[in-house]
C-alpha cells in the first residue's frame, strides 16, 4: 500500500512525479503529495543552495492537482522531486497526515510506504527532545530523526549516511524516499520489506514502488534488495547496505510497455483487464509444456523435490485464496496428496503441522501482501518448502520463497483482481500437474491431455466474453438490490465466494457466497421474495449427480421467492425451467470450469458498481497491494 515516486533529471520534476503517481494511484488513494527541489549544489559540490516546495492534499490525486493550480505551480519548477499516494494506516486521511512529511525546519522531506512498528517509542524519544510532531503518522518520525542525525548525529552533515543510520533504527516494513533542501540534486531512498525500484534513463533517474510509474521513460530498471539504500542523481545511482558498504542490486529490463499500463480506450482498467483474460491465461501457460512434460521452473523445482512432497498447503488472501480453493479440487484429484487451503492471516498465527516434505504454495498477484509474506516466513521457519505463484517479477514474496512460478497476466491496475485471478487458477493447475507427473499418479499421456484442455481455455474465455452484454443488462437491473447471494458446489463453490467478493468490494452491496449444500443448514432463512441468488451450475454430463442436487437446491429457493440467476453449461436444458435468468458458458472439463464461470460474475459486479456510480478501479477503503497485516 502507498505509491512512491522519485525523480532527478532534465525534465520538470513535478510533471514526471504527477504522471508517475497517476499510474500508482491503484496502490492507495486516501491522499497525495509532492515535494520538488529547486536550486543546485554549488560548483565546489559542497554547500547546496536549494529550496524544498511541498504540497499535499487529502483525497484523490485530482484534489492535489487542483490545489497545485490554486497555489500556482511556479514554486515547483525544479528538476528533482518526489511524490506519494497514500493508503492510510496511522491517522485518518486528512491533509496533515498526507505525505511528504517534513522536519521542523522544513529542510528534509520524507515519503514512506509501510509501517514503522516502533514508531511509538521513536515518537516519545523525539517529543522528549522537544520536537513537535504535527501528524498522527508513523512516517513523520523518520523525517525528524533524519534531521536530528544530519544536524548532530555521528554522521552529521552526510545526508545519505544520516538516512541509513536512521533506517537501522526502524522496525517493520518501509520504503523511504528522502529529499534535503541543501542537496537539491540527489534523492536518497531505502527499503525493507516494501518495494522500491530504480529506473535508469539517459540523464535522468527514477525511483518508484512499481515500474509502471516510469515505464513511459525507461524500461531499464534495478530492483532494490532487502535492507538496501540508494542515492540517485541525474547521472545514475549507487546502492549500498544500511551501513554504507557496497551492495549488489538486480538489474532487469521491463518486459511490457506503456500500453499495458494504459486503459487503451476502456472506461476502467478493470474492464480492460477482464477483456485481457484470454491472453493472460495463454501467457501463464506458455512454455510450461516442453517435450511432453510439465516444466515449472527448471532451476529451482526438481522432480525429486516434487516427489518428496507428502502434503500441500495453499496460503493466500482474498481472491488469491479463492484460487487456492479451486486448486484443492484439482491437486487432490490429480496427485492423491492432501491439500489444505488457508487464509495467510490465519495460517501464520497457527501452529500448522509442517515439515520438509510439505509444499506450501503461496499465491499472490502483487507479491507484496504482508499476510502472505509472513505465512511464508512461518512455513520456512519450520523447514517447509515454499513455491510462490506470483504476478510481479522480483517482488518480496518470490524473493523469500524457495521457488517461483510466475503468472504472466501483465500488470493488473484495477484494484479488484480479475485477470490475475484466472492466471492464478491456471498456474495452480500447473503445480498440480507437475506434482502428479513427478509422483506418477498421472501417466504422461494423461498429463498431456490435461495440458491440452488447459490450452483450450483462452478460447473458451474469449467465447464467454463475446456474450456478456446480457450480463451487463442484468447488472443494471440489479443495481438497486439490497443483497445478492451466490451458491455453488464443488469447484463452483469458490466461484460463488469470488462472485460475492467482487460484488462486495466493487458495488458495496451485501453479498455472500455459500456451498449450496449448506443452504439448508441455516442460510436458506435469508431467502425472501425477489432476493437475487446466483447459482453456479456444474456440467449436467460431467457431474450429473451434483447437477441434480443443485437443481433441487434451486427449486427450493425459487419456491421461497428468490430470483434465480443461473450460470450453466450451454445446452443444459434441465436447469432452464428453474432459471429466472440463464447465463450460458461453454462446456469445459469440470475442474477447469471456474475459468469460464467466474467471468460473468466479474462483469456483473463491475456493471452493478457502474450503475451505482462507483469508481470500478478504485473501490473505497481498498488498495491493490496490502503491505500491512
Ligand atoms: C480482490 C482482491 C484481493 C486480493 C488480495 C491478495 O479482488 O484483489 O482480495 O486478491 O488482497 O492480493 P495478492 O494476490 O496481491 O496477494
Amino acid at each position: 500500500v502507498c505509491g512512491i515516486v522519485g525523480y532527478v533529471g532534465h525534465r520538470p520534476a513535478l510533471d514526471v512525479v504527477l504522471e508517475g503517481l497517476r499510474r500508482l494511484e491503484y496502490r492507495g488513494y486516501d491522499s497525495a503529495g509532492v515535494a520538488v527541489l529547486t536550486g543546485c549544489t554549488d560548483a565546489s559540490g559542497a554547500g547546496g543552495r536549494g529550496n524544498l516546495s511541498v504540497e499535499r492534499k487529502a483525497g484523490r490525486l485530482a484534489n492535489l492537482e487542483a490545489r497545485l493550480d490554486e497555489v500556482g505551480r511556479a514554486a515547483f519548477g525544479g528538476m528533482a522531486g518526489m511524490g506519494h499516494t497514500r493508503w492510510a494506516t496511522h491517522g485518518p486521511p486528512v491533509d496533515r497526515n498526507s505525505h511528504p512529511h517534513r522536519d521542523t525546519a522544513g529542510r528534509i522531506a520524507v515519503v514512506h510506504n509501510g509501517i514503522i512498528e516502533n514508531f511509538a517509542s521513536l515518537r516519545a524519544e523525539l517529543e522528549a527532545d522537544g520536537v513537535e510532531l504535527t501528524s498522527d503518522t508513523d512516517s513523520e518520525t523518520a523525517a525528524h530523526l533524519i534531521a536530528r542525525e544530519y544536524d548532530s548525529g555521528e554522521t552529521a552533515g552526510d545526508f545519505p549516511a544520516s538516512v541509513r543510520t536512521v533506517c537501522r533504527r526502524l522496525h517493520g516494513a518501509f520504503t523511504l524516499v528522502v529529499t534535503h533542501a541543501g542537496e537539491p540534486d540527489k534523492i536518497v531512498a531505502a527499503r525493507r520489506s516494501s518495494p522500491l525500484v530504480v529506473g535508469v534513463g539517459a540523464g535522468e533517474t527514477f525511483l518508484a514502488s512499481d515500474v509502471a510509474a516510469f515505464i513511459e521513460h525507461t524500461r531499464d530498471a534495478v530492483e532494490l534488495g532487502q535492507d538496501q539504500a540508494v542515492v540517485i542523481t541525474r547521472d545514475g545511482y549507487e546502492v549500498t547496505d544500511f551501513h554504507g558498504g557496497p551492495s549488489e542490486a538486480r538489474e532487469f529490463t521491463v518486459d511490457w510497455d506503456l500500453s499495458a499500463a494504459e486503459k487503451g480506450g476502456h472506461e476502467y482498467f478493470m474492464l480492460k483487464e477482464i477483456e485481457e483474460q484470454p491472453d493472460a491465461l495463454a501467457n501463464t501457460l506458455r512454455g510450461h509444456f516442453v517435450d511432453g512434460r510439465i516444466v515449472l521452473d527448471e532451476q529451482r523445482v526438481s522432480d525429486q523435490d516434487l516427489r518428496d512432497v507428502d502434503k500441500v498447503f495453499v496460503v493466500a488472501c482474498g481472491s488469491a485464496y479463492h484460487s487456492g480453493l479451486v486448486a484443492k479440487y484439482a491437486i487432490e484429484h490429480w496427485t492423491r496428496l492432501p491439500v489444505e487451503v488457508e487464509l495467510a492471516s490465519e495460517f501464520r498465527y497457527r501452529d500448522p503441522v509442517l515439515d520438509r516434505a510439505t509444499l506450501v504454495v503461496a499465491v499472490s498477484q502483487s507479491g507484496e501482501t504482508a499476510d502472505t509474506l509472513e505465512a511464508i516466513r512461518h512455513a520456512r521457519a519450520q523447514k517447509a518448502r515454499v513455491l510462490a505463484v506470483c504476478n510481479t517479477n522480483g517482488a518480496q514474496i518470490p524473493r523469500e520463497s524457495d521457488a517461483v512460478l510466475y503468472t504472466h497476466a501483465g500488470p493488473e491496475i484495477g484494484v479488484a483482481s480479475t485477470k490475475a485471478f484466472l492466471a492464478q487458477i491456471a498456474a495452480n493447475y500447473l503445480v498440480g500437474l507437475a506434482i502428479a507427473q513427478a509422483r506418477g499418479t498421472k501417466y504422461a499421456d494423461e498429463v498431456a491431455r490435461e495440458f491440452a484442455e488447459l490450452e483450450a481455455m483462452p478460447a473458451a474465455v474469449k467465447q464467454v466474453l463475446s456474450t456478456v452484454d446480457t450480463v451487463r443488462a442484468l447488472g443494471r437491473e440489479l443495481a438497486d438490490s439490497k443483497a445478492v447471494l451466490f451458491l455453488g458446489r464443488h469447484v463452483g463453490y469458490p466461484v460463488a465466494l469470488e462472485g460475492a467478493l467482487k460484488l462486495k468490494e466493487l458495488a458495496y452491496m451485501h453479498a455472500e457466497g455459500f456451498a449450496a449444500g449448506e443452504l439448508k443448514h441455516g442460510p436458506i432463512a435469508l431467502i425472501e421474495d425477489g432476493l437475487p441468488v446466483v447459482v453456479v451450475m456444474p456440467s449436467p454430463k460431467g457431474r450429473a449427480v451434483l447437477h441434480a442436487k443443485l437443481v433441487s437446491n434451486i427449486s427450493e429457493i425459487q419456491a421461497r421467492g428468490a430470483r434465480t440467476i443461473v450460470i450453466a453449461e450451454e445446452g443444459d436444458e434441465t436447469v432452464r425451467p428453474f432459471a429466472d435468468e440463464l447465463i450460458e458458458v461453454p462446456a469445459v472439463p469440470t475442474l477447469l470450469q471456474p475459468l469460464v464461470s467466474t467471468v460473468p460474475l466479474q462483469v456483473l459486479a463491475a456493471e452493478i458498481a457502474r450503475a451505482r456510480g462507483y469508481d470500478v478501479d478504485k473501490p473505497r477503503n481498498l488498495a491493490k497491494s496490502v503491505t500491512v497485516e
